[in-house]
């Protein structure tokens, strides 16, 4: 089981572990984001996902229990002249706001399944009315492959999963099946993943 030492010791050194660049079905949002809206980058790692939201203008809360992963999303926030709030935290037991953020992005954040649904449902009661929850992480059928990803099959999602995580929400978009990866030395290649995209109901 990972955990946050043993994310350090992957994010030790000058690399970008999963790239500098944003996830592309992130990249993908630009059209539904705006300047000032409050993003939560969960899990965010060494920070190219928060750090590509802040420059798009948005007030990015960057999470990670990886003290060397959250140095390095400030280092990259600060070559990129951007704010970024970024903390060392574990998701399991952050101190959630309520109906905090406009967008969510759970970008390749694998936990245990207990976990999973107490993070889901924190991010869910997190959102506000409107706000946009956008997940992609590997699936079962990752298994085998060399282009990323956690050994542990109970880690993994699947499309029902995500249904079942994010039932409250409405769903934009869900795909489960393959991709071609090109996310830093870690993401390379064929992938098979999940990828959605969930928007909170207005009242
Ligand atoms: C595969 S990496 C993805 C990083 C980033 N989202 C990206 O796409 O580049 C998974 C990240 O989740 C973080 N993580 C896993 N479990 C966590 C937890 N319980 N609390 C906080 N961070 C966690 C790890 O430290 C790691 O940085």
């Amino acid at each position: 089981m990972s955990d946050a030492a043993a994310w350090d010791r992957r994010y030790e050194g000058e690399g970008f572990t999963f790239g500098a660049e944003p996830n592309l079905h992130l990249q993908a949002l630009a059209s539904r984001i705006r300047p000032g809206m409050r993003a939560l980058a969960l899990g965010d790692g060494e920070g190219r996902n928060g750090v590509w939201l802040a420059r798009q203008g948005l007030a990015v809360t960057s999470l990670d229990w990886s003290p060397v992963g959250v140095a390095k999303a400030r280092a990259l926030a600060a070559l990129q002249g951007v704010a970024l709030d970024a903390r060392v935290a574990d998701l399991t037991n952050w101190d959630w706001p309520e109906a905090g953020f406009d967008l969510v992005a759970w970008i390749y954040v694998h936990l245990p399944p207990a976990d999973r649904d107490l993070v889901a449902a924190a991010a869910v009661r997190a959102l506000a009315p409107g706000g946009l929850l956008a997940l992609e992480c590997f699936s079962p059928a990752q298994e085998g492959r060399r282009s990323g990803g956690p050994k542990e099959v109970a880690l993994l999602w699947t499309r029902a999963i995500a249904e079942a995580a994010f039932a409250e929400l409405e769903v934009l978009e869900l795909f489960e099946g393959a991709v071609l990866l090109d996310e830093g030395p870690k993401h390379q290649g064929l992938a098979e993943i999940v990828r959605g995209l969930f928007r909170k109901r207005v009242p």
